[in-house]
């Protein structure tokens, strides 16, 4: 993790000034002290997580800011408060690393914090896709692959063991797959998490994973732009077909003699194409132990089985030949990666090839048989693991050195074992045109490597004389295609200058016309001069002109508003006109109104005088009414009286009267 302090860890911390911060792996302490010593600077407290720590705790405690947790990273999480940045670099397997993540973020979860940004080294190879194990007895049988303590470097244990007395880290035995290696656990857990995680990975240093949710990104808006500059852009979603076989590209050359210069160049070529690729040359005294050694030094016994003897020279040849194809074979069991004979040269990167394949081999002929000048295997593929079995009986019985270990015999065994090794194309390493695609590679896209035919197991100065032999015919070829692409060139340069003179005339025509028209402009320009003065007075008799159009359209503007304004105003008089001749009629109906009401009035004066006269004939009627009346009531009184005397008479004489017989007078 060290390795990315100034260029990520650094720029990260700045861009987010965290609070709190928990580094899983500690080791020697370098980038804990690191940490440490930012939290006394900026703030901020420091928990740090290892069960083994390799460095005086007690003086970091001391110091301040830092708190040292001895155990494994499953038992103390749970009892640490959440935090802001958490830098994972401690057992490199997905067990462990995917359930750090899962408690880091539940931690948060139950602060009401958003989820820390984690950053996860071993993220690249070989823990990317590859568990390894501290201690596989801490890892649930289920998550536990099969494993073996395998060294994943050279043959000598990885650098960041090599002091301890364990040497060599127990990884597990195949890479890929589910549930296995780092960044594998990076990606199930950004698959499952609540919310959008950017995820970067960078592949140096054995790979840097950052991994940023989006709550984070939004509440310290410096730290995208950080990581941009650290990390460059997003890392798509890694696809499962991720590069699983190791990018170390194996060259072997055994026996006392120095390489031969001769292949230098193709080295150059490997090393041009695949600057990530980790190149390495094997020489007797690095191989690393053989697990097939029987059969690499019976190689040297090595007869025709019946008796038959055998020229020494060729026993030699035959032997080097069968210990190249052992130790090619033994390598890609052992390491993984690629290995190319020291004959072959690169044409392009081989990275493309690579996606989720497992182990390659390519077709040397049209028919079935494969080479083995170019072999690519994660470690320990079933493959090659059988393949280095079935030595014991090849190389005992083989009658000729290709089929002990080379290609007849692996193609043997491909038709036996084909599951899970991805078969090239022939032209990918053993195309018969061994001149042309290394000058023009764009013109060959399906030739990835050359083989160039130098027998590199041959050893001695015959052997270099006849490959300087070869090496001159090749050379001849090239000249030979060179001369014939000078010929093409010549010929096209020839085609070129006949078009550059057509050109010329062509150049020359246009300028003798365009001289021409250069001194048409000159006389244009002097008849021009000649006619300034008339011009001139064209010009000012023109301004005249318009300006007196301008005062007459000014007139006439003013004109227009003259008649608007008569207009109106004579709408304005008969609208006027109008009303008089309504209030005239008015007037007269007034007037006829006021005469009817005049003799209405009249009338109503007469009727009242004829009432009033009425009234008083009326009274006067009245009045001789009630006199008559008084006279009628006098006169009934008077003749009621008479009766009434009448009556009495009657009763006193009997007269008629008296009798009721006397009649109204
Ligand atoms: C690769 S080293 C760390 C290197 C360190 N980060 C640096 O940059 O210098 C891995 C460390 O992780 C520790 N480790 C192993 N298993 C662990 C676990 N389960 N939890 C925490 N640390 C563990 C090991 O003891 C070892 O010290």
């Amino acid at each position: 993790m060290r390795h990315f302090w100034g260029s990520v860890i650094r720029p990260l911390l700045d861009a987010m000034r965290p609070g709190a911060i928990v580094e899983i792996g500690a080791a020697h302490g370098r980038h804990t002290r690191l940490l440490a010593e930012y939290c006394r600077e900026q703030g901020g407290e420091l928990h740090v997580i290892d069960p083994q720590p390799g460095f005086d705790v007690p003086s970091l405690v001391r110091e301040g800011h830092a708190v040292v947790h001895v155990g494994r990273s499953l038992e103390v999480l749970p009892r640490l408060p959440s935090v802001d940045i958490a830098l994972i670099d401690g057992d490199h397997n997905w067990y462990t690393v995917y359930n750090e993540l899962k408690l880091l973020q539940r931690l948060a979860r139950d602060a009401g914090r958003p989820t820390p940004v984690i950053v996860c080294h071993d993220a690249g190879w070989p823990w990317g896709r590859r568990d390894s194990y501290y201690a596989p007895e801490a890892i649930p049988d289920e998550f536990r692959h099969p494993w073996a303590r395998l060294g994943i470097g050279d043959g000598r244990p990885a650098p960041f063991v090599k002091d301890k007395s364990a040497a060599l880290l127990a990884s597990a035995t195949f890479a890929g797959g589910p549930r296995n290696g780092v960044l594998t656990a990076c990606e199930d857990f950004v698959d499952e998490a609540a919310e959008p995680v950017s995820v970067r990975v960078l592949r140096r240093e054995n790979g840097l994973a950052a991994l940023v949710p989006r709550s984070r990104s939004e509440l310290h808006p410096g730290l995208e732009p950080a990581l941009a500059r650290a990390m460059g852009g997003e890392t798509p979603p890694l696809p499962a077909g991720d590069q699983l076989i190791p990018r170390i590209i194996h060259r072997v050359w055994l026996g006392p003699d120095p390489v031969p210069s001769i292949f230098e160049r193709y080295a150059e070529s490997w090393r041009r194409h695949h600057p990530e690729w980790e190149l390495r040359l094997w020489r007797d005294e690095t191989l690393p132990a053989l697990s097939c050694r029987d059969e690499y030094d019976a190689a040297a016994d090595w007869d025709l089985g019946r008796g038959e003897t055998i020229h020494a020279d060729v026993l030699a040849l035959e032997t080097w030949r069968i210990r190249y194809d052992i130790v090619r074979l033994e390598l890609l069991r052992q390491f993984g990666g690629v290995i190319v004979d020291m004959d072959v040269e690169a044409i392009r990167p081989l990275d493309p090839l690579l996606g989720g394949v497992s182990a390659f081999v390519g077709r040397a002929t049209r028919a079935r048989r494969i080479g083995n000048q170019v072999l690519g295997a994660i470690p320990g593929h079933p493959f090659f693991e059988f393949a280095v079995r079935e030595l014991r009986t090849s190389v005992a019985h083989a009658r000729t050195g290709g089929q002990a270990a080379a290609g007849g015999f692996l193609t043997r065994l491909l038709e036996a074992r084909p599951e899970g090794v991805t078969v090239l194309p022939r032209d990918t390493f053993y195309s018969t045109l061994t001149v042309e695609p290394p000058r023009r590679p764009d013109d060959f896209p399906a030739i990835f490597a050359v083989h160039h035919h130098l027998e590199s197991y041959r050893k001695g100065p015959e052997a270099t004389i006849e490959r300087l032999e070869r090496r001159i015919h090749e050379a001849q070829r090239e000249i030979e295609g060179l001369e014939a692409e000078q010929r093409r060139l010549e010929a096209l340069n020839e085609k070129a200058d006949a078009e550059r003179a057509k050109e010329e005339a062509k150049r020359r025509r246009v300028e003798t016309q365009l001289e021409t028209a250069v001194l048409k402009i000159d006389q244009l320009a002097q008849a021009n001069t000649a006619l300034r003065p008339g011009r001139r007075e064209l010009e000012r008799s023109e301004a005249e002109r318009r300006r007196l159009e301008a005062l007459n359209e000014t007139a006439g503007a003013g004109r227009a508003k003259e008649e608007a304004r008569r207009r109106r105003a004579e709408a304005h008089l008969e609208t006027a006109l109008l009303k008089i001749e309504q209030l005239e009629q008015a007037s007269a109906a007034l007037r006829a109104a006021r005469r009817e009401i005049e003799r209405l009035e009249t009338n109503q004066r007469r009727l009242e005088a004829l009432n009033e006269k009425a009234d008083a004939e009326r009274a006067k009627e009245e009045a001789k009414r009630r006199r008559t009346q008084k006279q009628l009531e006098k006169s009934a009184l008077k003749v009621e009286q008479l009766e009434e005397k009448s009556a009495a008479l009657r009763l006193r004489g009997a007269s008629p009267a008296a009798r009721g017989e006397c009649r109204n007078p």
